[in-house]
């Protein structure tokens, strides 16, 4: 059967570091109040010429790297980011040309946190239907451009980052590598409960996130939870099959009731918001790179990522590394 295959993965962050402790000195907040609410001790903010473009092409040249590939090989972008640099062109577009690519698709996709998992059911079934052989998708996010740097129930939560997969079509056994399954959701519904107060179609500037992180909390765990078991029982699966989970990481205590509703110990579950806090659409990516990267995710792994964010958008997708 034809799957696509995970060839490589990068990443890439800002070069300044923020702590908890350097942002009480700015906003009304403190280390110890971050730390018990979200985990959360550390966020890298992107300086003056760092844009999503630049950390998404930085990301995604050391996914090239890491698959051994250049731009060459390459006959698809898809990249996920609520922060384009531009309203457009689409910030694929520049990433392609920053790396020496031509002619071939290069699109953004939107859904906030959840971006990065439909950039890479898109891609997958572009690459299942032979539309395209080898993609890059990408996660990138300059949040902290979008932050109203005067609330602080918002602020001290993200970050800013990028991370890429190359994947590639391959013909393989059942129990060979690759993206088993998928499930995306989405419900307009619940749109003013994580969202932007702008853009080019309404104030026409480009507006602040704004957040009611308690809703928000509740129907993540429950969401997250639910598209978990929806893609298990696809690839016919039991929570225990599990290696490791990846999941958007926006605050610790999410990924811990997540864990425990489906049985699942933390030592499985990759956990970088300490360091990189919610970075939207980059965090999946940017999560696994760091845990294929220091040993923990192995070839052969079951790895199930997942993430939730503004829309709502949800989803979630099993594959073997
Ligand atoms: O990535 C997309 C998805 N986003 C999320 O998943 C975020 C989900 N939500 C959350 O992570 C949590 O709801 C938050 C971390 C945002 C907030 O934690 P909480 O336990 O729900 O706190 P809360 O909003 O209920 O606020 C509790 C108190 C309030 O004070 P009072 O009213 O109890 O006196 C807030 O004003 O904490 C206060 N507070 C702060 N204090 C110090 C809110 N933000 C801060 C802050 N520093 N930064």
């Amino acid at each position: 059967m034809i799957r696509s295959v995970l060839i490589g993965t990068g990443s890439a962050l800002p070069s300044d570091c923020v702590s908890n402790d350097e942002l009480a000195k700015r906003v009304d907040t403190s280390d110890e109040w971050i730390r018990e609410r979200t985990g959360i001790t550390q966020r890298y903010i992107a300086a003056e010429g760092e844009t999503t473009g630049t950390l998404a092409t930085a990301a995604a040249q050391a996914a090239l790297d890491d698959a051994g590939l250049s731009i060459a090989d390459i006959d698809l972008i898809v990249l996920a980011t609520a922060t384009p640099d531009n309203t457009f062109p689409a910030t694929a577009t520049k990433v392609q040309h920053q790396l020496g690519g031509k002619d071939f698709p290069a699109f953004d996709v939107a859904a906030v946190c959840s971006g990065f998992l439909y950039a890479l059911s898109t891609a997958d079934a572009m690459l299942r239907t032979g539309m395209a052989t080898r993609a890059i998708v990408i996660g990138a996010e300059t949040f902290s451009r979008i932050l109203d740097w005067e609330d602080r129930t918002t602020c001290v939560l993200f970050g800013d980052g990028a991370g890429a997969f190359v994947i590639e079509a391959q013909d393989v056994a059942a129990d060979g590598p690759g993206i088993i399954a998928s499930r995306l959701h989405a419900d307009g519904e619940h749109g003013d409960m994580l969202y932007v107060d702008g853009g080019p179609s309404t104030t026409g500037e480009v507006g602040k996130v704004r957040m009611k992180g308690r809703e928000v909390f509740r129907h993540a765990v429950t969401n997250l939870s639910s598209v978990l078991g929806e893609v298990l029982a696809e690839a016919g699966c039991q929570p225990g099959d599990i290696d490791w989970v990846v999941p958007h990481q926006a605050n610790f205590r999410i990924l811990d009731a997540t864990a425990r509703k489906l049985g699942l110990p933390m030592d499985k579950v990759v956990v970088t918001v300490d360091r990189h806090a919610n970075t939207s659409a980059a965090s999946v990516p940017l999560a696994f790179d760091v845990a294929k990267k220091d040993g923990r995710i192995q070839k052969g792994d079951l790895v199930m990522l997942e993430a939730m964010g503004g829309g709502f958008t949800w989803g979630a997708s099993l594959l073997r590394a």
